[in-house]
């Protein structure tokens, strides 16, 4: 298995299930073997997948503490990527997802609060000794090559948090329609969303792909306790 992504953010609407159902598509049409994990009691991300009517990534519902085991048991059942989407609290539980996960995605909107939220989770990230990364969800679409005042504030603000950037995500209803039949944008037909969440596809999966050979520090730490 290439790895675990975790899709987080401590507010809620960020966009996590829309990140974690696209990113999920986006895998299995790359031809891997992909499980996303639902741990959210709301279960918003059962409900995309089950939407599905093509093949596509297989879900399971787990409780972010059963998160652990189920690393060893889907690497046995052959899965290359295992995606999992979280609720915004309580934060024992994004806990809990942070601490499985070789990559946490932080989503977060070009908003004063919501990069605020972002303070909290890269903390969480850190202390956890995890590797993050920050999505900006529901942006304004750039015309040409100029970028829209709110992204560039917003990057600047988020390279205080000291999380990188991984992708920028437009605000665009092929989004909101691909979530509800459990597709990546893309395959409901958006190039601008198919670039988009391709792009955020490749970073992360290059990410992973270099931790690959790096020890994990957390895992040991539980193995050898
Ligand atoms: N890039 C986007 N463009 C347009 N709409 C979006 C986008 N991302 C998310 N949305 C919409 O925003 C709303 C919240 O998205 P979503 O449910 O994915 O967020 P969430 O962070 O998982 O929420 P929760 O905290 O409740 O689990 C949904 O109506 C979704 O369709
Ligand atoms: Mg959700």
């Amino acid at each position: 298995m290439i790895g675990t992504i975790t899709v987080m953010s401590f507010k809620g609407g960020a966009g996590k299930t829309t990140i974690a159902v696209s990113l999920a598509a986006t895998a299995f049409q790359a031809g891997l073997k992909t499980l996303l994990v639902d741990t959210d009691p709301l279960r918003a991300s059962t409900l995309s997948l089950s939407a599905r009517t093509m093949p596509g990534p297989d879900h399971l519902v787990l409780s972010p503490g059963a998160l652990f085991q189920n690393g060893s048991t889907a690497s046995r059942a052959g899965y290359d990527i295992r995606i999992v989407d979280t609720p915004a609290a309580p934060k024992a539980d994004v806990a809990a997802a942070a601490n499985c996960a070789d990559l946490c995605l932080v989503v977060c909107r070009p908003t004063f609060l919501d990069i605020a939220a972002v303070l909290a989770s890269a903390e969480m990230i850190r202390q956890l000794g995890r590797r993050g990364a920050v999505v900006l969800n529901q942006c304004q679409a750039s015309r040409g090559n100029h970028e829209p005042p709110s992204i560039r504030r917003a990057r600047e603000a988020l390279a205080l948090t000291g999380l990188p950037l991984a992708g920028v995500i437009g605000s665009r209803v092929a989004y909101q329609q691909s979530v509800a039949r459990g597709l990546a944008a893309g395959e409901i037909g958006s190039v601008a969303a198919a670039t988009e969440i391709r792009s955020l596809w490749d970073y992360a999966s290059s990410l992973l792909k270099d931790a690959g050979t790096q020890t994990n520090p957390a895992h040991l730490k539980l193995v050898s306790a």
